[in-house]
């Protein structure tokens, strides 16, 4: 298990961590069924009784689901979801978001976002896709934040995120690239040797 202390200046006190498959889901049920009214109509767009919730939290510890949690005193504040891609082969891996009224904009759906692509790109998932309520203005502005490129449809707004490999630093440029460059870097080191040892011993000096 890796525990990971928020890495951000941030107001958040709690830690973030990814809950193990199956004993730790139901404090993901619980942060779920904590969430307002308004919050779960977000996060569900629309869905929002508690057997819907609890059969939804059951799933997520059955099909792969990985959560990524933000922790305060043991109790799961804030979730970012990844679901594994359908079947389909134009199928993208899903994420979705939600974080308790009493710590938002303190910057913890953003770690939980960081978090989570750094999971995507570790199982070597190359985009992901997010859906949210078109007047979602909090959705919207954090996904905005992380690249998602959100197009409106039927109420709601779906977006990609594209996690093509991080480009790797560029090794520094040898200094001497070919044996071209290299007999041309010799014959510059032998023309100030040569140089050197004129003026040492007061060769080639003009009167
Ligand atoms: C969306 C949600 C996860 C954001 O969580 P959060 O912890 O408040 O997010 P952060 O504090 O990291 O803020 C992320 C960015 O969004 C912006 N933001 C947050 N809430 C906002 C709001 N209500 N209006 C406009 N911008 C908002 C922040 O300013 C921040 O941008 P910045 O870093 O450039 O300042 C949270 O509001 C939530 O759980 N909503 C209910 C569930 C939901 O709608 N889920 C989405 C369905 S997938």
């Amino acid at each position: 298990m890796s525990y990971d202390t928020m890495t951000r200046p941030t107001a958040a006190r709690g830690s973030v961590r990814t809950l193990r498959q199956q004993e730790e889901l139901p404090l993901l049920r619980d942060h779920l069924l904590r969430l307002d009214p308004e919050s779960r109509h977000d996060r569900f767009h629309g869905f929002m009784d508690e057997s819907f919730i609890e059969r939804y939290a059951a799933k997520c510890a059955d099909d792969g689901t990985v959560i990524i949690a933000y922790i305060e005193d043991g109790v799961v504040r804030g979730a970012a979801e990844l679901h594994p891609p359908g079947r389909s082969p134009d199928s993208q891996p899903e994420i979705a978001f939600s974080v308790e009224a009493t710590v938002r904009r303190q910057g913890v759906g953003s770690i939980l976002f960081k978090k989570l692509i750094a999971e995507a790109r570790a199982k070597g998932y190359r985009s992901l896709r997010i859906t949210t309520g078109a007047q979602n203005q909090a959705m919207r502005a954090l996904a905005h934040k992380f690249g998602a490129n959100l197009k409106f449809r039927h109420g709601e707004s779906t977006g990609s995120i594209d996690l093509e490999p991080q480009a790797q630093p560029m090794p520094a440029r040898a200094a001497i690239a070919t044996p071209v460059d290299a007999a041309r870097a010799m014959a510059s080191v032998n023309r100030v040797y040569w140089k050197m040892l004129m003026r040492m011993y007061g060769w080639g000096r003009t009167a």
